[in-house]
Formats: structure tokens, C-alpha cells, sequence
């Protein structure tokens, strides 16, 4: 977790580095901080809370340094406080460190060092970097974290500046993302494409085990041991203003509008015949998809897809409790990794181990050169744009089209159902159009304390993505269920203060999820319907509707996620939070 950036240049650092990190603070917002060399000598500010509590701080200074490292926290060792707020520096405050991930073996390192008598002034795992590069300083930087890193265990990726060779920065990546921004006379460093695009397009996103030395005038990368490399020069593609909030009050209303445009994009790639899929799922004996969090969704969505159209088993694996299972997994397994960030260290070093067990990985992702793209024996990109709101919503409906068009893609009546995927966006649009009935129904249920979400079937997965976006912006505690399980057990928490969101289009199993509401109803729950817009018997039953239009049983998930997303925005908004960091989240989790 947690933003890092640097630049080395001719232009002011810090302008760059308030910049980056404000591109980056989706990462993390609980402290941020800045290192810049001025006058010769570290300059070292941070402060608790978000990048403009900083920029607050540095408001009037006049700082003119051209070489420096910034980063935005997500806690991992050691409170939010702003001692333990990054840079960290060595002893000697001559060596300053931005670190991101988990050195693991920092308690004896630490314990090594302060028998060195090297005085700790944090409690993080960071500081062990900044000493030991300033141990291993004999007048060469890169040498230093070279000698450094023999020594660290972990997942992680830094940058370190030091003063005594103003116009260098050196960056180190090992599990963690790093990419390089190339510029005119000025060369950058950063966690995330996004932070670059004001700057540069022309990036080099680093591979695990490498270092970058940058300055002004050029850039050098390295292997561990010192090697010269030799690295591609990527052109990226996305805009700075698809990045911004064009009008919008928040990103991720932005981005639950965008969703007719990026589906389009994502479909008509897939749909276009030169595209073509490159597995047959059918050559495997079965399928495990290995995701987080709301991927994790649009991987249950896929799994009914895939058992329908390719006719193979499929298991959904939560990454985080896949690496450390003895789950049998071999030749003939197909690993599917989903993963919008394409950076999520549970997905990655899950699925690569299943990799290295001799399954075939495959990923999807929405950003091309991310770690987990790059591991990939294949990858498949939902082509998205970049996602700034920490809820994930344009990238889970582009997630489900990729999906769809990978179930169906060896299937013989490939080409009518993907003219059926093509309805979708227009009808997407259609649904919101309607958002302020969405506004209206929502704040009614705006002071509730809880809410379950149901659905049956394909909806299921969609009533635990409705029940994330609800708790992780609005703080409302949610829950997700298979409607026929509320029987076994939810149904005792049903009475009058407990609303109830049925996701129920007319599908095959309707009828079932209808008599489900009316257990609801018999225990004085308060229903929201989630339906097509002429079901009459829906809305004669429920308390509100939330209505789409109709649309083939398989492709529901696309039109009925769409209200949630919108119902859990409106309540998050009207409740005054703030929508696009939630509190004790980040977007991209890059730590275990
Ligand atoms: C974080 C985000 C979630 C996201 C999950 C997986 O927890 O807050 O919104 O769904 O990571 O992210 P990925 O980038 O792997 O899809």
C-alpha cells in the first residue's frame, strides 16, 4: 500500500511530488510527506491526514529544490502519527527514505542495529532502510541500497535521496509497483501510471528485483547484483483528463456514468473478429478464479458463465486464503487471476504460486504492465481507463464483459451471444437516466444502521457487490446473501428497522426470490426491489423499487448492479462522507 514518488530535475521538485502524490493518494490517505534536497541540505516535512494538510504546511514556502521523494500512508507498522509518517530518515539526517510494502524481517534488523547503537526515532519497518543505506554509504548511492537490500526480506518497493549527492534519486522494486516517467531533462519515479500522466507518457513500469539511479539528465536500471539492463520505453495511451473529475462531484459518480462508454470499449475490443481469445477454456480440466474484493464478485458472475457456456467446472478462490492452502493444483488447471489494479499482492503471489505449481495463468486486468499482467502467461484487459474512485464501480461491469466474452468464446452460438452483450451499454444508460429516482428512494433508507442484500443465482453475486459498496463508502454495516440461505439463519436479524434489497429480475429463479421477500415481509422487514420496470407483481410487494429494464437472464448483473452502485453513492454523499476515500481503505492493496 501507501503512494510513493520522486522526481530528479531541473524544475521545482515539490510541484511534481504534490502532484504525484495527489494522483497517488487513492493508495492511502491517513499522513503524507515530502524529502526534497534544498540548499544542500534534507528537507523534510509530512504531516497527519490527507496531501492537502501537507500542501497546507508548505503554503508560502519557497522551496526550490530540484531533486525529491514524496509519499502518501496506509498504515501497516506503527500508528498514524507524524513521526511515523514517511520520509524517514537515517540517524545522521543525511539519508531520506518513501517506502511502500513490508520489510519483514525488521524486527531483527532493527534489533541488529540498535545494538550498533542506532538510536530508532518511529515505529516503522521504514526507518531499518534509511540506516542501512546510510551504513552502507562510501560515496555512492546506488552501491549503498545495492549492499541495502541484500539484507531485506519482504515485499516492497522505495526511493531514497540523499544530500550528499543532490541530484540523485535511486528506487528499488520488489513486489511492490513501481514505474519510471521519462522526461525532457527530468526523470520521474512513481507507485502508478496516473501520478506520471501530468508529466510524461513515456513510462517503464519496473520488474521485481530491479533498481532505477535517476537523474536530471538520464536514467539507469539495474538487476540486484549491479547489471546494467536494457528496458522498453511503454507509451501510454491514457489522458490526464480521464483522470479528472469532469464535473462531476465525485470520481465515482463520474465513473458509474462512464459505464456505457467503457463497456462499449470493452465489448466492441472483444466483439471485433480480429480479436481473438487466446485459450480454449474446454482444453482444461477446470478453472479457479483468484480475486479480491469486488473482483472477486465479478469472478462469481463469471463462474456461472463459464459452467454454462464452456461446460467446465469453475471454483472462486479468495486470494488471500489460496496461497497457504495445499489446494491440489497442477497441469490441466487453468488459473483465472482478476484484478482491476493488476497489483493486489494477494492475487498476485497466490496466483503465481499456483503458476509455479504448473497451472496455466491468465489474467484480467485493467492496467496493462501492472505486475500481475506482466506474470501472466496470458492476459485479458477490460480496458476501463483508470479507476480514481476507491470503490471499484466501471471496472467490475468491464470485468463482467470480459468475462462473458471469455465463457462464450469457443461456444457455437458464440456470435449471437455477443450480439446480445452489445444491448448493453445503451441499456445501461437507460438505467441511469433514472438516477435521481435512485437519489430520492436512497435517502429514505439513509439513516439505517444495516442492511441485507439477496439475490439468487446470477444475482447473488450481485447482492454482495450492492453490500460492499454500501458498507465500504457509506460506513452503513451490509451484508450479502444467497436469498435461500436468509432461511438458515439472517432471517432472525429481520424486523422493522432492517431494509432488505431483493434483487430479483424475472429470471429462472424468480418465483423462489419472490417467496423469499415475502418471509421478509411476514417479520416486517422493509423490502427494495431490484427489478425489470413492468413487473408489477415486484412492485406490489415491495416498499420501493429499483427499476431496469429487461434484459435475457444472463446478462442481468450488468443493468441490476447499476442502482446499487448509485443507491450506495447517494447515501455515502447525503451522509456527508467522503465518498472517494473512505475511511480505512486504499484502492490498490500491495501488502499480505
Ligand atoms: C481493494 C479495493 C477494492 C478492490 C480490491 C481488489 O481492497 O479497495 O475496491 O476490489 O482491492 O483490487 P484489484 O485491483 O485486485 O481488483
Amino acid at each position: 500500500m501507501c503512494g510513493i514518488v520522486g522526481y530528479a530535475g531541473t524544475s521545482p521538485a515539490l510541484l511534481v511530488l504534490l502532484q504525484g502524490l495527489e494522483r497517488l493518494e487513492y493508495r492511502g490517505y491517513d499522513s503524507a510527506g515530502v524529502a526534497l534536497i534544498e540548499n544542500g541540505k534534507l528537507y523534510v516535512e509530512k504531516k497527519v491526514g490527507k496531501i492537502r494538510e501537507l500542501i497546507r504546511s508548505l503554503w508560502g514556502k519557497e522551496l526550490k529544490a530540484t531533486t525529491g521523494i514524496g509519499h502518501t500512508r496506509w498504515a501497516t507498522h506503527g500508528e498514524v502519527c507524524e513521526l511515523n509518517a514517511h520520509p524517514h530518515v537515517d540517524s545522521k539526517g543525511e539519508f531520506a527514505v518513501v517506502h511502500n510494502g513490508i520489510i519483514e524481517n525488521y524486527r531483527e534488523l532493527k534489533e541488529e542495529l540498535q545494538r550498533k547503537s542506532i538510536e530508532y526515532k518511529t515505529q516503522t519497518d521504514t526507518e531499518t532502510i534509511a540506516h542501512l543505506i546510510s551504513l552502507n554509504y562510501e560515496g555512492d548511492l546506488l552501491k549503498a541500497v545495492l549492499k541495502a537490500i541484500k539484507k531485506l526480506k519482504g515485499a516492497y518497493a522505495f526511493a531514497v535521496i540523499t544530500m550528499k549527492e543532490p541530484n540523485r534519486a535511486v528506487a528499488v522494486r520488489y513486489g511492490s509497483p513501481l514505474v519510471v516517467g521519462i522526461g525532457k531533462g527530468e526523470n520521474f519515479i512513481a507507485s502508478d501510471i496516473p501520478a506520471l500522466l501530468p508529466f510524461t507518457k513515456d513510462v517503464i513500469p519496473l520488474n521485481d528485483g530491479e533498481v532505477v539511479d535517476l537523474r536530471p539528465d538520464g536514467f539507469f536500471i539495474y538487476d540486484f547484483e549491479g547489471n546494467l539492463l536494457t528496458k522498453e520505453i511503454m507509451h501510454v495511451p491514457w489522458d490526464t483528463l480521464s483522470a479528472e473529475k469532469g464535473g462531476f462531484k465525485h470520481f465515482m459518480l463520474k465513473e458509474i456514468f462512464e459505464q456505457p462508454r467503457t463497456l462499449g470499449d470493452t465489448i466492441r475490443g472483444y466483439i471485433s473478429r480480429s480479436y481473438d481469445i487466446p485459450i480454449n477454456l474446454r482444453d482444461f480440466r477446470r478453472v479457479l478464479v483468484v480475486a479480491c474484493g469486488t473482483s472477486y464478485h465479478a469472478g462469481l458472475v463469471g463462474k456461472y458463465w463459464i459452467e454454462r457456456y464452456a461446460k467446465i467446472p469453475v471454483e472462486l478462490v479468495y486470494a488471500s486464503e489460496l496461497r497457504y492452502s495445499d489446494s491440489p493444483i497442477g497441469d490441466g488447471d487453468l488459473i483465472i487471476a482478476i484484478s482491476q489494479s493488476g497489483e493486489t499482492a494477494d492475487t498476485r503471489f497466490a496466483s503465481f504460486a499456483m503458476k509455479e505449481k504448473g497451472a496455466m495463468l491468465l489474467s484480467i486486468v485493467n492496467v496493462i504492465g501492472s505486475a500481475l499482467d506482466r506474470e501472466s502467461d496470458y492476459s485479458l484487459y477490460t480496458h476501463a481507463g483508470p479507476e480514481i474512485g476507491v470503490a471499484a464501480t466501471k471496472t467490475f461491469t468491464a470485468q463482467l464483459a470480459v468475462l462473458y466474452a471469455l465463457a462464450v468464446s469457443h461456444s457455437e452460438e458464440r456470435e449471437n451471444l455477443m450480439e446480445n452483450l452489445l444491448k448493453v451499454p445503451h441499456l445501461v444508460e437507460e438505467v441511469l437516466s433514472e438516477a435521481e429516482k435512485v437519489k430520492e428512494i436512497a435517502l429514505k433508507y439513509a439513516e439505517f444502521k444495516n442492511a441485507i442484500y439477496l439475490g439468487r443465482y446470477l444475482s447473488y453475486p450481485v447482492a454482495l457487490e450492492g453490500a460492499l459498496k454500501l458498507k465500504e463508502i457509506s460506513y452503513i454495516h451490509a451484508e450479502g446473501y444467497p436469498a435461500g440461505e436468509m432461511k438458515h439463519g439472517p432471517i432472525a436479524l429481520i424486523d422493522e428497522r432492517m431494509p432488505v434489497i431483493a434483487i430479483a429480475p424475472t429470471d429462472r429463479v424468480y418465483e423462489k426470490i419472490l417467496s423469499n421477500i415475502e418471509e421478509v415481509l411476514a417479520r416486517k422487514g422493509k423490502v427494495i426491489g431490484v427489478g425489470f420496470r413492468k413487473d408489477q407483481k415486484l412492485k406490489d410487494l415491495c416498499q420501493d423499487i429499483l427499476e431496469v429494464p429487461q434484459i435475457e437472464e444472463n446478462l442481468t448483473p450488468f443493468l441490476t448492479i447499476i442502482p446499487l452502485q448509485l443507491f450506495a453513492y447517494y447515501i455515502a454523499d447525503y451522509l456527508g462522507l467522503d465518498v472517494d476515500q473512505p475511511r480505512n481503505l486504499a484502492k490498490t492493496v500491495t501488502v499480505e
